[in-house]
């Protein structure tokens, strides 16, 4: 068995747009990054703005859209302040069109 969660599907999340799904209880931002899906935390290590829903893709990059700070959404590294931490990153799969997260 394996935990991967349906979170959207293809068509809801288009290339250099995020969405912020619920996975387990837990708040994650998905990226459609030229067509390949990455899931990071969606609370921003600095203050717990919504990556997801309140920031923007540049490429890999999220920027948070409360004060900037830049993590790759591949990794969830953190690239910039004001942000101390890294965030999780998740992996993720695409089968029939549907995406999924595993925690
Ligand atoms: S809450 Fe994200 S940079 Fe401040």
């Amino acid at each position: 068995m394996d935990d991967f969660v349906k979170v959207a599907t293809v068509a809801e999340i288009p290339v250099g747009r995020m969405k912020t799904v619920m996975v387990g209880g837990k708040r994650v931002a998905v990226a459609n990054v030229d067509g390949e899906f990455f899931a990071i935390d969606d609370v921003c290590s600095h203050e717990e703005c919504s990556l997801g829903s309140e920031g923007y893709l540049d490429g890999n990059v999220v920027i948070c859209g409360c004060h900037g700070s830049n993590f790759d959404v591949t990794t969830g590294k953190v690239l910039s302040l004001p942000a101390p931490t890294d965030v999780t990153s998740y992996q993720t799969k695409v089968e029939n069109g549907n995406i999924f997260v595993k925690l």
